[in-house]
């Protein structure tokens, strides 16, 4: 049960304590937050309303803290996270419990979250220590007008306080993948999660504090977004932010300070179809791409571009597959589970109600209980209706017939969006030119949108991003480069 065993400390009076100075406290406040259920909706857990004096004192906390931690040796910090991931992965079970009663992720799927994040942390450490051990050596006289008087020699260093927001759909995935880069190179970390899914980001970070980190380096800080969100994002102890949502970051793009900004805020995924492609191949892909967690990730196939000339084909086997999705609560681990939150199946709602108004033809018939919302496929949709080009972030795909594949490119690429997309051909030589003609910051060939593996370099272009993640790709962003130079005296000085 989620709370119990090792995990009693982090709750009093059934609200969640926040994490500051290596300890477990509760906001001065005295308010909660509630999580609302999205199966029952009914409050399910409370999290604590910190104030923005808290915002101030783990920041202070963490600047004194990144100090030290910066001068422990690589190998330790490695040591350290590896043995977060250990306890991570031993408490798969009640951290999934919460992912599955705060998100309705279905049951196997949580479990999932967690072990791949104690992965991604194993990894971090093992890339760390290879990346940010190495340096460079540089001499003066390869730059023109130069003598060979100046050594140069660059290190990593890290950035100071990097500030970490997850969303809802990865909480505890989404969070790893920020904090474990963090901590590796030398950072301090502060981390806002989301408010569904903190009970769950809580737990991860008391595997953390379990592992015996220094006090202050991490912190973990909940509350409402309108009392502590512009202050954190715009805190100027504050050195980095990672940011993984909605629209929120276009928001704190333009409030941040000069500090290095890791964005990711979701896409249009277009998935093109041609003649000559696999066809059960694709609609699987589809299918798999389109609706695993009810469309709530920010890579789900979000718009298929078909050939006209196969759609009647491509439709007909994905709605046989969506029909056999099975639909109901995540404790079941259903395909199809409630979406988060009532406002998010309200506006998943909305944007079926245009197409249905606008002529567009519904595969299934459209159903809603609540925060459930049956899978849907929506077949001869026109760029006048929104679903061409919102995101509903839920169980509902768009079919949009084309005659050539320029049409696709060009729909694809109309987006304001541009985080990934598919290609499904035979041809390989077609595959890559239409790769290139696409502006996503991904283009899989033959296969659904993914993020992962979580070491592959995942960005988008346009409003779906700024920066590229990946583990790599996150180390490398939370360092700056530091060169000391060694100046010798000019080549008449004489040895002897
Ligand atoms: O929702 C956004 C995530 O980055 C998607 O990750 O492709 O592993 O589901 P995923």
């Amino acid at each position: 049960m989620a709370g119990a065993g090792i995990f009693s400390e982090i709750i009093e009076e059934e609200v969640y304590k926040y994490y500051a100075e290596g300890e477990w406290r509760k906001s001065s406040s005295g308010k909660s937050v509630p999580i609302i259920n999205p199966t029952t909706r009914k409050p399910e857990y409370k999290v604590q309303a910190c104030t923005q004096e808290e915002v101030n004192k783990v920041i202070e906390g963490a600047k004194a803290a990144q100090k030290a931690w910066a001068r422990t040796p690589l190998w330790k910090r490695a040591e350290l996270l590896h043995r977060a991931a250990a306890i991570l992965k031993d408490n798969k079970g009640p951290i999934g419990e919460c992912l599955v009663k705060e998100i309705a992720k279905p049951a196997k799927d949580a479990v999932t979250e967690v072990v791949r994040s104690g992965d991604l942390i194993s990894y971090t450490a093992e890339e760390g220590v290879r990346i940010l051990g190495e340096g460079k050596f540089l001499v003066s006289d390869s730059f023109p007008g130069n003598e060979r008087t100046k050594y140069c020699l660059t290190s990593k260093i890290p950035l100071g306080v990097v500030l970490a927001i997850p969303p809802f759909n990865y909480p505890v995935n989404l969070a790893v993948s920020k904090i474990a880069p963090a901590l590796i190179a030398g950072n301090a970390f502060v981390l806002k999660p989301p408010t569904q899914g903190a009970v769950a980001a809580l737990h991860m970070v008391h595997c953390f504090h379990l592992t015996g980190f220094p006090k202050g380096l991490m912190s973990c800080i909940t509350g409402k977004g309108s009392e502590i969100g512009d202050f954190l994002t715009m805190h100027p102890g504050i050195n980095c932010i990672s940011f993984t949502g909605g629209d929120t970051a276009i928001a704190i793009s333009k409030k941040a300070g000069m500090i290095p900004l890791q964005m990711e805020l979701g896409g249009k995924y277009a998935c093109i179809i041609l003649e000559d492609a696999d066809l059960d191949l694709a609609a699987s892909n589809v299918v798999k791409g389109g609706f695993s967690y009810s469309g709530q990730r920010c890579t789900a196939v979000k718009v298929v571009l078909v050939m006209e000339t196969v759609a009647d084909a491509v439709v007909d086997k994905v709605k046989a597959k969506v029909e056999k999705l099975t639909v109901g609560p995540p404790e079941e681990d259903c395909d199809i589970t409630p979406v988060v939150t009532e406002s998010s199946a309200n506006f998943i709602e909305s944007l079926v109600m245009d197409a249905k108004e606008k002529g567009a033809t519904f595969c299934q018939e459209y159903r809603r209980e609540g925060n459930l919302i049956w899978p849907l496929l929506l077949d001869h949709v026109r760029p006048d209706m929104r679903i061409a080009w919102e995101e509903p972030f839920g169980p509902v795909l768009p079919v949009i017939r084309i005659s050539s594949v320029e049409e696709g490119i060009h729909h694809c690429n109309a987006s304001n969006f541009g985080l990934q997309g598919s290609i499904f051909t035979r041809d390989i030589n077609k595959a890559i030119m239409i790769s290139d003609a696409m502006e996503t910051g991904t283009v899989q060939i033959n296969s659904a949108p993914a993020r992962g593996p979580d070491h592959f370099p995942f960005q988008g272009l346009k409003e779906s991003g700024i920066g590229s993640q990946g583990i790599t790709n996150s180390i490398n962003m939370m360092i700056k480069v530091k060169s000391t130079v060694i100046n010798l005296p000019s080549p008449s000085y004489s040895l002897g």
